[in-house]
């Protein structure tokens, strides 16, 4: 049966837009030419929001399309140079500006396409990193902060250039407790739900993952991977 959240998703993306899919598909295969691990990133996000909207009782082909849009939440990376990409040195205050500018990148490339998947992923490029932000002034759509959720968990548990990765369990306890406000509770509890359902292997030995404190030796593990180069992670932090 389809939840609330579920009808929906099924009601922003049956589209059956096919020019859309394949203008989507064929932009983000120049992400893979351009940056590989980006590329990969998208590919993983894109993947969870499938799966995440699956789980919510959407149907296969609305749910893989809702999947490829937001497979392109990142597309803006391709105008920012590699060198700034990868850097695994604090980046300058000129070179955060050009990767905090990919949201507004990504929307001006999909923006001047009518076909209306392209368009839904064009909100999702636009607003990915300010949910909560933007909710005062526009009506952001649930598909937007499904993707901001998705994104933030895979930006957690993938290796940077800049830092390691952190566990699972780590990133969802940080969704949870949200301490910079992102996320909306309408959707991050029933996100957090299918996650702990999905990844209960994964989490099998790490309990509980809602309002779970944090052992001694992974809060020690968490602070070594904070560190890189004797600098403190916290300068590191980019968006994803
Ligand atoms: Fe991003
Ligand atoms: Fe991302």
């Amino acid at each position: 049966m389809t939840s609330p959240l579920g009808q929906q998703m099924e009601y922003q993306f049956r589209l059956h837009d096919r020019a859309g899919r394949k203008f989507l598909t064929d932009l983000r295969e120049q992400l893979r030419v351009e940056h590989e691990p980006t590329y990969q990133h998208c590919l993983r996000v894109g993947d969870l929001a499938r799966r995440f909207a699956l789980y919510l009782g959407v149907e296969k082909d609305v749910a893989e399309d809702f999947g490829l849009a937001v497979s392109c939440h990142d597309i803006g990376k391709l105008l920012v140079p590699s060198e700034i990409l990868y850097k695994t040195d604090k980046l300058t205050r000129a070179e955060r500006g050009i990767v905090k500018a990919h949201s507004s990148n990504g929307e001006r490339l999909l923006e001047g396409c009518s076909f209306p998947l392209v368009r839904e992923a064009a909100a999702i490029a636009k607003h990915h990193h300010e949910t909560k932000a933007a909710q005062g002034q526009m009506d952001i759509p649930a598909s937007v902060h499904i993707a901001s959720m998705c994104d933030m968990v895979d930006a957690y548990t993938s290796v940077r250039s800049y830092r390691e990765n952190f566990t699972l369990r780590f990133a969802l306890r940080t969704l949870a407790e949200d301490k910079r406000q992102s996320f909306v509770p309408e959707f991050q509890r029933p996100f957090l739900v299918f996650m702990q359902k999905v990844f209960a292997q994964d989490l099998a030995h790490e309990a509980v993952v809602l309002g779970l404190q944090e052992t001694k030796q992974e809060q020690q593990a968490r602070l070594r991977k904070s560190c890189l180069h004797g600098k403190v992670r916290k300068r590191h932090m980019r968006v994803s």
